[in-house]
């Protein structure tokens, strides 16, 4: 990925800590910060200072591993890690890859390493995969940010994208802003910007209206885990871009590493929701004129808010899932054939 025109990680290990480009900052600011210990790099997952399921799930596991190097307790580790954040079962996939290398700190760190160097094998393989979706000048709406901030290096939704604009296919991306938290105007556009890629920001009550219209060719989105049977958890506002995708016969392509996908999850029914602070809701953050990071309120005084993070698409809604190995069915048979060369 390109950060000012320099290729760079989302996060990486720097000598006996983990950095990582601190998420809350963008667009304002490019800022590394580091997690030196646990509970750091715990409350960096939990603040979104580091946020997407992949991403979560690499600094999980280097988290881990940090422990096991300053000689800490990993049982309480693992679990004040696993207490994070409940959605996105990328936390476990890097919690478990790590935990189950040989013991010892530099077992520990290689395992780190190879599970973070995988799932950027695994997004490349992705966008790969993705260029069968692609054609010259397509129209892609999207939700939230999937692109290689959330994901190593080249993002889930977004890889095929960045593989058609390298390709010199000149697609196009819709932005959905994603409130609360605004990943899509703050970070997908901002990510596009850096690779050139054409895009607009829409606010998130327009995506139907572009469905309606024609406008959308494909709605490409990432997802927080993938249950047994097809059903995916992904950023608060999916499922209705799902439901006008459907109403307006536009694809909705799930784009997802086999480390997001949970077999253990029967269904979209027995995913957990987090739920987030009401001030997310309650208020709003941007820069002011002077390029200060501001929060506002936009509600009135004591008025109550709810903020579920993530919503659920069921199965049929969706038009296939992209995944590292391939294009297959949001299906129990679909998602089975993926692990059959285990
Ligand atoms: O709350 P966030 O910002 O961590 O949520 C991220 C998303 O919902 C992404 O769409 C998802 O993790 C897929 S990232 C490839």
């Amino acid at each position: 990925m390109r950060v000012q025109g320099r290729d760079t990680r989302a996060c990486w290990w720097d000598g006996d800590a983990i950095a990582f480009l601190d998420q809350r900052a963008l667009p304002a600011r490019v800022e590394v910060a580091w997690a030196r210990s646990v509970e750091e790099a715990a409350r960096a997952i939990e603040d979104m200072a580091v946020r997407g399921a992949p991403l979560i799930g690499v600094v999980a596991g280097y988290a881990l591993a940090l422990a096991a190097r300053r000689g800490g307790d990993l049982t309480a580790a693992y679990d004040r890690l696993a207490r994070t954040r409940p959605t996105a079962i990328n936390l476990w996939t890097g919690l478990n890859a790590v935990r189950s290398a040989a013991p010892g700190a530099d077992d520990m760190l290689a395992a780190a390493r190879a599970f973070d160097d995988a799932e950027v094998a695994a997004a490349e393989a992705i966008g790969t995969h993705g260029m069968a979706l692609m054609r010259p000048g397509i129209r892609v709406l999207t939700h939230c940010n999937a692109g290689w901030l959330a994901v190593q290096d080249w993002g889930t939704a977004l890889a095929p994208v960045y593989k058609a604009a390298r390709a010199g296919l000149a697609p196009f991306v819709f932005v959905g802003e994603t409130r609360p938290r605004l990943q899509g105007a703050r970070l997908t556009a901002w990510e596009l910007a850096q690779e050139g890629v054409a895009h607009t920001v829409i606010a998130d009550n327009a995506a139907a209206h572009f469905l309606q219209r024609g406008e959308v060719d494909l709605v490409l989105t990432g997802a927080d885990r993938v249950a047994a049977n097809g059903d995916a958890a992904n950023k608060i506002g999916t499922y209705t871009r799902a439901l006008a995708a459907k109403a307006h016969g536009v694809p909705f392509v799930i784009a997802a590493p086999l480390s997001t996908i949970d077999r253990a999850t029967p269904d979209g029914a027995a995913i957990p929701i987090e739920e987030r602070g009401a001030e997310e809701v309650t208020h709003v953050e941007g820069v002011d004129e002077q390029g200060v990071l501001r929060r506002v309120r936009v509600t009135p005084e004591g008025s109550a808010a709810r903020n579920p993070g993530f919503d659920v698409t069921p199965a049929a809604l969706v038009t296939s899932l992209l995944t590292e190995r391939g294009i297959v069915r949001a299906s129990r048979e679909g998602i089975a054939s993926l692990f059959e060369r285990d």
